[in-house]
């Protein structure tokens, strides 16, 4: 029914791209029928379709069951009875067969390039286990790193899944009351961070500053230091902080350890991400269905072949990074790159020089990306030779067309197609993309479900939207790498994800379903706002505002932004007698980068009297929205208690 629905829509054409006949006749799914054909299977009969999948990785003992989802105890396992572990399919099942391949080509912000070999990242990854286990590491312990875009990140990653040890990444860019608060609620036995990141060719201290916070993490035994960088001067606490090169490198510590046969279910890692509310929620991923999961979408949504050089842009902070860098890639045998630096630095030319260097022939990126190196313009990417590359990827939020056009025709001389990528920290792997060989683009898209991934579009009341209306974009069944809850924090797993539409996985995004079955992401319904691809929480920005000794109350709502897709607008109602200014801009900004991180800051903050609210109180966000957007009509202002204020907000509005 679904396939015939399909099919018959498609065939009304509307603009659209399809892969060349080349890249179809060599794509793993080499056409629409074949996806539906799988797809439909993966459907119908999920348990059979992902046992054969399973059998691709290489399991210590096999799975009793392969799914069970009992909806009132929102418990979902796979591969139950199972026993696995990820390093090992990452690295150790390589060894016969590309023991001498590239695994992983590090590409720092200056200076030379590292390459390390699947064997040699397989003895660095066994060296660090051995590292962790002298330091009293063992199964289910939290580990957790702070960390600029070093391999050491890569490999402690490996090495704690290769223990059954639980590790939590907090993105760099994060402030350190951020990383305090994430330490503190995972109860991290171990810190790894880096004496320094970094940013424009200067060192920056990373460690030093840690310190502050350190006194406060009573769980944390032991900080292993990397030295990035010569020029800092590194305060090391005796008996607790030891260098990670003289750890690592010591005579003692052996060059095998052997990977840990690890329940299916056993967590493999906390990610924290942003949520509507309070801080933010310690997301907790599985074993073997988050590797499966990872492993099959990397095969397939980037087509991989043996010989590609794949690279992903992500900070190995954020989900992408984990799953595309690191672990996709790596259950693959790829090639994967790490780079530490940004886009523009020295020139905006550094992204296409790293294509062309490595001859990278897949390359994943967020729109912000695309639409901040457009702006410099064609000259930067016509220097260099990017005929190496044949897939391009997108993710972290809508792509415009105007950007997908030029990724497509600049960046990938119109002969690349684009997978659109639709996820979230939550799901694990991708759930919403093209198939390259198989679909035919539609820019702005992210096409169609993944295979075992039924989404859905409902309206308010939880009824299946029509063709073309927008509507809450739901999975209706648990897939392997599902998140499996929130961390100690069962209760908001239930609310956050399973009860506007009991049972189902709610995804908080809008989207609607064209006449061609196509899905369009809309964006976030709630309070969470992509800025340049960073996932952040308004009410957490505002959380810090008020925190500032001089703000009485805030409102953070995001406003539409060029390069950053949206950007931070925040409204601020100050302690009687003080006034605002660009002084107090500034120092709310700085506030707020202490807070969360320099990424949270809002662009704009308008000092006001008085917000707009409700006769019960409420702050009405979405007049709030709509006078950051610049809009006329701001809506209905009727239910307002103090409508006066509008007008006056509308008048001093700051323009980006
Ligand atoms: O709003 C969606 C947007 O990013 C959100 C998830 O953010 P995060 O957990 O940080 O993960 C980002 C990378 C997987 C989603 O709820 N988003 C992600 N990919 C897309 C997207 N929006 C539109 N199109 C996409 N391809």
């Amino acid at each position: 029914m679904i396939k015939k629905r399909i099919i018959e829509s498609v065939s009304k054409k509307s603009k659209r791209f399809s892969p060349s006949k080349i890249f179809r006749e060599n794509a793993h799914i080499k056409s629409f029928e074949e996806y539906l054909k799988l797809y439909q299977e993966s459907i119908e009969n999920p348990d059979l379709f992902w046992a054969k999948q399973a059998e691709e990785l290489d399991w210590f003992k096999k799975w009793d069951k392969v799914s069970s989802w009992k909806k009132t105890k929102l418990e979902c396992k796979w591969f139950e009875g199972g026993k696995i572990n990820i390093s090992y399919n990452c690295l150790d099942r390589h060894l016969d067969s590309r023991g001498n391949k590239t695994a992983l080509i590090w590409e720092p912000e200056v200076g030379k390039a590292k390459k390390y070999t699947y064997k040699e990242l397989h003895k660095v990854v066994c060296r660090f286990s051995n590292v962790l286990k002298k330091y009293g590491v063992k199964k289910g312990d939290r580990v957790c790193f702070y960390m600029p875009m070093i391999p050491e990140l890569t490999i402690g990653m490996l090495a704690c899944v290769r223990l059954g040890a639980i590790h939590s990444v907090v993105f760099g860019g994060f402030s350190i009351e951020s990383l305090k608060d994430r330490i503190i609620d995972s109860k991290a036995k171990i810190l790894i961070t880096s004496n320094a990141s970094l940013r424009k060719g200067k060192s920056i201290p990373m460690k030093n500053n840690v310190d502050a916070i350190l006194g406060d993490c009573k769980s944390l035994k032991k900080v292993v230091v990397v030295k990035r960088a010569d020029d800092i001067d590194t305060f090391m606490k005796k008996g607790r902080d030891v260098w990670w090169h003289k750890e690592v490198d010591s005579n003692n510590i052996d060059d095998f350890c052997k990977a840990k046969e690890i329940d299916s279910e056993h967590p493999a890692f906390i990610l924290y991400t942003s949520g509507t509310t309070g801080k933010p929620k310690g997301v907790v991923h599985s074993t073997a269905g988050y590797l499966m999961y990872t492993y099959l979408t990397f095969k397939y949504v980037f087509d991989y072949k043996e010989e590609d050089i794949f690279w992903c842009t992500a900070d190995i902070g954020w989900i992408t990074g984990h799953s595309y860098i690191v672990y996709g890639p790596l259950a693959n045998g790829a090639t994967t790159i790490m780079f530490e630096g940004v886009p523009t630095y020295p020139n905006p030319d550094r992204y296409w020089e790293i294509v062309d260097k490595y001859k990278v022939s897949v390359f994943y990126t967020a729109p912000t990306v695309v639409r901040a190196l457009e702006r410099f313009g064609k000259k930067w990417v016509e220097k260099h030779d990017l005929s190496s590359l044949r897939l391009l990827g997108s993710v972290g939020e809508p792509i415009n067309p105007d950007a997908w056009m030029w990724y497509h025709q600049v960046i990938g001389k119109g002969k690349c197609p684009i997978v659109d990528t639709w996820w979230q920290t939550e799901t694990g792997g991708i759930l919403i993309t093209p198939l390259p060989g198989a679909v035919d683009l539609k820019p702005g898209s992210a096409c169609f479900p993944f295979f075992g991934v039924k989404a859905s579009v409902l309206t308010e009341e939880g009824q299946k939207a029509k063709k073309g209306e927008g509507g809450y974009l739901v999975i209706e069944k648990p897939w392997p790498s599902m998140l499996r809850t929130v961390y100690k924090n069962p209760k908001r797993f239930k609310d956050t994800y399973f009860n506007k539409f009991p049972g189902m996985y709610f995804t908080n995004d809008g989207v609607k379903c064209d006449e061609d079955g196509y899905f369009w992401i809309m964006g976030r319904m709630d309070d969470v706002v992509n800025v340049s691809g960073h996932r952040l929480s308004t009410a957490e920005v505002e959380g810090a505002l008020v925190s500032h000794g001089s703000v009485t109350e805030a409102a953070v709502v995001p406003m539409p932004h060029k390069i950053k897709g949206s950007a931070l607008y925040a409204f601020v109602t100050l302690k009687k007698g003080l006034s605002g200014g660009i002084d107090l801009i500034s120092e709310l900004r700085n506030h707020v980068g202490f807070e969360i991180g320099p990424i949270a800051k809002p662009d704009r903050i308008q000092f006001t009297n008085e917000l707009p609210k409700t006769r019960s109180g409420k702050i009405m966000r979405r007049i709030l929205k709509a006078i950051a957007a610049g809009k006329e009509d701001v809506g209905n202002t009727m239910t307002l208690a103090n409508p006066e204020v509008v007008k006056k907000l509308k008048k001093e509005r700051l323009p980006l």
